[in-house]
């Protein structure tokens, strides 16, 4: 069986990535399915925010470096276990592999690579940096499906469009790249501008990509995030809890109909 492989991806900062990879990838386990969590932004934050960082020896860099030395590299070398789910920790030295593997030949395929000795999981989850470098391309390369977080904050549609422009791009190394959905994130739906940005967006993709689980604005995803665990762990009463619950139903949903086509 193939893993199924999916990048949380915008190249806009804060938008609740991090927040959606952990918590979608407790929401995941939670429901029976075997998870691998990469953390590919050399923030580590998704890292910090599982409880880790220091004494990490083997990371998603180590890894990325060996493979494309031509070494012989396993993602898997690198996994550490986190509650019950598999997890790829990243350090701040990622932050070098933009540099050195630029020069590197096959450059946008090193994760897919390694990526595929990897088939024993129902999905492999990827937290992207906020930006398009080498690390998000080799993250879209090797996925099938790449959710966007967005926050209904601002108009988002700029972000969107551009990323998708880059969306079309990277087809033409990964034929099989499907945008799964639009999540919006910290919605207020007291704010007016949040019903407008939902509603613009539905608008401009009314094929069913905008999800319709809402995650609401609630601090308790952040003090989870600072107390190094998920949301469910954390406080599963709390709403936060409740909407990535609501969107791990529905991004199941999604991939079933998928498959189906
Ligand atoms: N629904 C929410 N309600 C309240 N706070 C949230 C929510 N989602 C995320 N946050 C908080 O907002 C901040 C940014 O979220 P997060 O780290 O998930 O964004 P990101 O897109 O991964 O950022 P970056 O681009 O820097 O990687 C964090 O402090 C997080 O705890
Ligand atoms: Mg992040």
């Amino acid at each position: 069986m193939m893993s199924r492989i999916i990048s949380i991806a915008n190249f806009k900062g804060g938008v609740g990535k991090t927040t959606t990879a952990i918590n979608l990838a407790a929401g995941l386990v939670k429901r029976k399915q075997k998870v691998l969590l990469i953390d590919l932004d050399p923030q580590a934050n998704l890292t910090q925010s599982q409880g880790l960082i220091d004494g990490i020896e083997a990371s998603v860099y180590t890894v990325l470096r060996k493979e494309a030395l031509g070494e012989k590299a396993r993602l898997l070398d690198a996994k550490v276990q986190v509650r019950q789910l598999d997890f790829i920790p990243s350090t701040l030295e990622l932050a070098n592999a933009e540099l050195e593997l630029a020069s590197v030949y096959g450059r946008e395929q090193i994760l897919a690579q390694l990526l595929k000795a990897v088939t024993m999981y129902d999905f492999v989850l990827i937290d992207c940096p906020p930006s398009i470098g080498l690390l998000t391309i080799n993250a879209l390369v090797a996925s099938q499906y790449v959710l966007i977080p967005l926050q209904a904050e601002f108009l988002p549609l700029e972000g969107v469009r551009s990323f998708l422009k880059h969306f079309e791009s990277i087809k033409k190394l990964n034929q099989n790249l499907e945008l799964l959905g639009l999540i919006l994130t910290k919605y207020d739906a007291r704010k007016n501008m949040n019903r407008n940005v939902k509603a613009r967006l539905e608008r401009e993709f009314p094929n069913g990509q905008v999800f319709k689980s809402l995650i609401r604005t609630n601090i308790a995803l952040a003090k989870a995030q600072e107390a190094g665990t998920d949301i469910f762990n954390f406080n599963r009463r709390s709403h936060g809890a409740l909407d990535y619950d609501e969107l791990t139903k529905e991004f199941l949903m999604k991939i079933k109909t998928k498959n189906k086509r």
